[in-house]
């Protein structure tokens, strides 16, 4: 056991041993963990990141899809220590708080029309069960006709969260396979991904077979489905898959001509990602439920919420011994540093032009990801705004992936972080989200560390 006295004033390498001997890491292989040298983070200034050496990073994954105007913001920062002068947590349970009232407004004015309420909590994966739940016992208590409505349709390789009803709308075997047993089950549609399509079809002569073929689907189901999950226009964990343009606004079509709730799990697209505020905008779609959490702070901090109708809203009112109430709510649901944090987020988007200044960065990293194309082992590459998932394969002529044994993603991500480049696999898929603050400058460097690694790793073996 690492010896308690180090705690004091620890030393970088004191600091590992201390992760290595007590931590437990999230989707981490810890016989592998434990085993290599690891980075850890003390501090981060805009897009960088400065480990307990020194050393800086650039952070290319903005901290898990959440960093959104970079770190150690001075708005957030002081909005966040100007709210600790008052008071840190007070629970929305029996009681309101100032920041909590505040972004609710806030939210709603920024969300798609038509959503007006807010339930908060503190995770992607909380946000999706909120979600879940509600559509649920919205058909439940509308009339005896809907009672049948109680499952969910959702789309293969969905990632919806960790919690089990995420879980259960998700679709990545490998992640979610083994908890079947536990997991109510959904009727699934295929992912519409163009690359790998389902139907070995290919735009535009397929003319979206895809959403042909979810009609049928959702057409035989419809009597029995509270609702319809979907992350808007990119599936982000499966690999930034991207849906087809009009393919979001068809689900829309569809779930209004089979009545069914649209939710929109706009978790990881939300906050600007896509190029727009939410994805969902796009393509002009209102979800009747929309799930958002990590860009919501700009990344500061846990907050998540449930937006949903009026409609919805009032199915759910009622005497109190008719028992409607929604009864759910977590220990730190609209907690007022983490709303504190929100609301200055949320003004920066206007006081520093954010989406406006981003829309030259994505052409930008449009224009230097069509460098990587020509490399023999980039199959392909996927962007939607500031969601980039580059596909490496063995072979591109046939698209076969490399062997997951190859660690291809794992070892191409490392290579980058020698060159001071933190970046994520998602297997074979080398996934790129820097904060949306970043510099051109910054980007420009960001894409070369990518192509040296790929070029390093895949072509000198
Ligand atoms: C689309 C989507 N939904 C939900 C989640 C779960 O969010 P959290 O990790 O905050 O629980 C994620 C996380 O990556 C996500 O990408």
């Amino acid at each position: 056991m690492p010896d308690a006295r180090v705690k004091k004033h620890p030393t970088a390498k004191q600091i590992e041993k201390l992760d290595k001997h007590y931590l437990w890491h999230p989707f981490t292989q810890m016989q592998d963990w434990i085993k290599d040298p690891q980075i850890i983070i003390e501090s981060g200034k805009g897009s960088y990141l400065t480990d307990v050496r020194g050393k800086k990073y650039l952070d290319g994954v903005s901290s898990l899809w959440v960093t959104v105007h970079g770190h150690r913001k001075k708005e957030i920062d002081t909005a966040i220590a100007n709210q600790l002068g008052k008071i840190g947590h007070s629970t929305l349970l029996g009681l309101s708080n100032v920041p909590a009232a505040l972004l609710a407004e806030k939210l709603v004015r920024i969300a798609p029309t038509g959503l007006s309420r807010v339930f908060y909590s503190d995770s992607g994966s909380t946000a999706v069960e909120i979600a879940l739940k509600i559509a649920f016992q919205y058909w439940q208590q509308k009339d005896a006709k809907y009672r049948s409505k109680t499952d969910f349709i959702s789309l293969r390789e969905a990632y919806h969260g960790d919690t089990l009803g995420a879980v259960s709308v998700g679709g990545i075997d490998l992640f979610h396979q083994i908890y079947k047993p536990l997991l109510f089950s959904t009727t699934k549609i295929d992912s519409p991904h163009c690359y790998r399509c389902p139907l070995g079809k290919s735009l535009p002569g397929c003319r979206m077979a895809c959403a042909q073929k979810a009609e049928a689907i959702i057409k035989k189901h419809a009597a029995q489905t509270a609702a319809l999950i979907i992350e808007p226009l990119v599936q982000g964990a499966a690999g930034m898959l991207m849906q087809p343009h009009g393919y979001l606004k068809a689900i829309r079509r569809l779930c209004d001509k089979y009545d069914i709730l649209l939710i929109a799990d706009e978790v990881a697209t939300g906050f600007g990602r896509t190029g727009a505020l939410f994805a969902c905008e796009h393509e002009g779609v209102s979800p009747d439920i929309m799930a958002v959490a990590k860009g919501i702070t700009g990344g500061y901090l846990p907050l998540a919420a449930t937006l949903t109708t009026e409609e919805i809203y009032r199915g759910f009112l009622a005497e109190y011994r008719e028992f409607r109430t929604f009864f759910h709510g977590h220990t730190y649901t609209g907690n007022p540093l983490a709303c504190a944090a929100a609301i200055a987020n949320i003004d920066l988007f206007k006081k520093e032009k954010t989406l406006r200044k981003l829309g030259p960065k994505i052409a930008f990293l449009k224009k230097e990801l069509r460098g990587f194309a020509e490399r023999a082992h980039v199959g392909d590459i996927r962007q939607k705004g500031f969601m980039v998932g580059i596909e490496l394969v063995q072979d591109k002529t046939t698209k076969r992936p490399y062997p997951a044994e190859e660690k291809i993603g794992i070892r191409v991500v490392q290579e980058c972080r020698k060159h001071g480049l933190i970046i994520r696999p998602l297997g074979n898929v080398l996934v790129l989200m820097p904060p949306l603050s970043i510099s051109i400058r910054e980007l420009e460097r960001m894409v070369k560390i990518v192509r040296n690694g790929i070029t390093t790793v895949t072509e000198s073996q």
